[in-house]
């Protein structure tokens, strides 16, 4: 993959290792949401979060304690100022302590924002912080193939929520149990709901989740509990209930039933 990065051209008393710069498909109210969300690091971003534990946040902030899978961790601020177009990530405590990231972006078009990301590295010496500050590029550019899966996906999602059409149909046959192979999806009432056995009994519930639209088609179902892959939340399949404590619930859930065919039916009731 082709690395937009610049290293630092002058011996910088800021301790700048370079710039990163890369064209982004999504609207900027997507990308400053994206910045603001902590939660979703460890889940959208295994491989670089193991944990996170929020410190603190306020509406254009946040600071969390933060695990890596190797090993180690650090808090971490973002702070968002929109009227200058950035955000400013420091490390306060831990690996990397001292460093700072400034990303400043540009909304090109409605649906394109250039991103422009120095990396500012005081502790590295002077003669190595090139080398550190592409390998930071090469991170952040794995960080960001992960984000704009979310955020092109949560887009789409947000659109078709406007497009919904109460007048669809509310009731489906989906055919013999025993032809389905699950999970499959099922539109009723203009949304797409899945279809999973869950422990031998076979469920229906919305393919997007209540919190930010997180796809869950192809979310783990471990009992009668689904988890969303983009910040963990838990729903108990039988009630739509949200087990993890945020006041955003899966529903409607739809009934699912064999009828006397032996064909599977789901009904969207109310
Ligand atoms: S989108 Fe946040 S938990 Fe699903
Ligand atoms: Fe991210």
């Amino acid at each position: 993959m082709h690395l937009e990065f610049t290293a630092p051209r002058t011996n910088s008393a800021t301790g700048h290792a370079g710039t990163y710069r890369r064209m982004l498909p999504v609207a900027l109210e997507r990308l400053y949401e994206n910045a603001l969300d902590w939660e979703h690091l460890p889940h959208v971003h295994p491989g670089s979060f193991r944990s996170i534990e929020c410190l603190g946040i306020t509406a254009n902030s946040w600071r969390a304690r933060t695990e890596s899978p190797r090993g180690g961790g650090s808090v971490i601020e973002l702070t968002l100022d929109r009227s200058s177009r950035r955000w400013i990530t420091r490390v306060l405590e831990g690996d990397g302590q001292g460093n700072e990231i400034w990303t400043h972006a540009f909304a090109i078009e409605p649906r394109r924002v250039d991103i422009v990301v120095d990396f500012f590295l005081p502790t590295v010496p002077a003669v190595d912080r090139a080398a550190a500050g592409e390998a930071y590029a090469r991170l952040y550019a794995r960080l960001y193939d992960e984000d704009i899966a979310m955020m092109v996906e949560r887009t789409r999602q947000l659109e078709r929520r406007m497009g919904d059409d109460d007048r669809a149909t509310r009731r489906v046959v989906l055919g013999p149990r025993s032809d389905l192979r699950l999970p499959i999806l099922a539109s009723l009432g203009g949304r797409d709901f899945v279809v999973v056995d869950a422990a031998g009994e076979l469920r229906a519930f919305p393919a997007q989740c209540p919190h930010q639209l997180g796809p869950l088609t192809a979310a783990a179902v471990t009992d009668d509990v689904v988890t969303c892959p983009w910040h963990g939340d838990r729903f108990d399949l039988r009630t739509g209930q949200n087990l993890s404590g945020r006041n955003c619930h899966l529903r409607p859930l739809p009934a699912v039933r064999v009828a006397e065919d032996g064909s599977v039916v789901i009904t969207l009731e109310g």
